[in-house]
């Protein structure tokens, strides 16, 4: 049984500049929402109720979100059920905790202060900057496969092969069409060195020898402590499974992709997808009549 997961999020959101200088990125809404919600809300939808949330300087709006707003919520109840208990609901989530990342040393570094936390239980890993639209959550699809394995499982997706030297890209065997037996793994690769296309998509569950392994760890990529280097540590002494999963990946840690995500939100919202999609189709035909003959 997985019951407890980790989100790391004290990065500075740089990609994310001039709306991250003063607030957290996690915050961001995708329209109404911040982004962290929706992951906390995977995790809760995944059977995981016990959530640490690896924090830092500047991010005590996370913890406010989460937290309750009694004067606020007497203010809105009289006015919108609703509203109301939907504010409710997210202070009830999930036991969430806080432990401040004090100097930002990579996303290794971020995961070994969840040592504590975790002990010695397997955990989820879940990076704020991915939020996945899936039938079954997709940490909940990590877990049947660790509960099939009882390896790490890390969650991949084929990307183009342009884009893998964004990534940490995975090779191994199938060992069915959705699980790896991974052989390999190398963060942030060139084209040419990397062992396939298949990247790390933001979910993990890992065992707790994790911890043994970070501890080994050096410095990586962008002179930071990367978790992908402590997972080849470990793959020297246990196994490790990589698996694609069913579901729609929105890699929200960037501009263009973040803006598409919204669009695409807002168009399964119920409230907006009528008006909204008037008016897209609208601006389309804008550009297209202004568009020289
Ligand atoms: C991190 C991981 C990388 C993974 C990526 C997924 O990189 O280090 O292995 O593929 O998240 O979003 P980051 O995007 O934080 O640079």
């Amino acid at each position: 049984m997985i019951k407890k997961a980790v989100i790391p999020a004290a990065g500075f959101g740089t990609r994310f500049l001039p709306a991250t200088k003063a607030q957290p990125k996690e915050m961001l809404p995708i329209i109404d929402t911040p982004t962290i919600q929706y992951v906390v809300q995977e995790c809760v939808d995944s059977g995981i109720e016990d959530i640490l949330i690896i924090s830092g300087k500047g991010k005590r709006s996370i913890e406010d979100h989460f937290d309750r707003n009694i004067e606020l919520e007497s203010h809105i109840q009289e006015q919108d059920e609703a509203l109301y208990n939907q504010l409710r609901h997210i202070e009830n989530m999930a036991n969430i905790h806080f432990i401040r990342q004090k100097e930002l040393n990579g996303l290794g570094d971020a995961i070994y202060h969840a040592r504590f936390h975790c002990g010695n239980e397997p955990f989820a890993v879940l990076l704020g900057d991915t939020v996945v639209e899936s039938v079954i959550p997709a940490t909940q699809q990590l877990i049947d496969a660790y509960e099939q394995y009882h390896q790490s499982v890390i969650a991949v997706e084929e990307v183009p092969w342009d884009r893998v030297s964004r990534y940490g890209i995975v090779g191994g065997k199938h060992l069915d069409n959705r699980i790896i037996q991974l052989t390999e793994l190398v963060e942030k690769p060139e084209r040419e060195k990397a062992p396939s296309n298949l990247a790390i998509a933001g979910r993990y569950i890992l065992t707790p020898q994790i911890f043994a392994a970070l501890e080994k760890t050096e410095r990586g990529k962008n002179n930071e402590i990367q978790l992908t280097d402590a997972l080849i540590i470990l793959l020297k002494q246990e196994n490790i499974v990589a698996s694609t999963f069913e579901g729609k990946r929105y890699d929200i840690g960037n501009k263009l992709e973040f803006l598409k995500t919204t669009v695409e939100f807002a168009l399964k919202r119920k409230e907006f997808a009528l008006p909204f999609e008037a008016f897209l189709r609208q601006t389309i035909k804008n550009i297209d009549s202004s568009r020289p003959k």
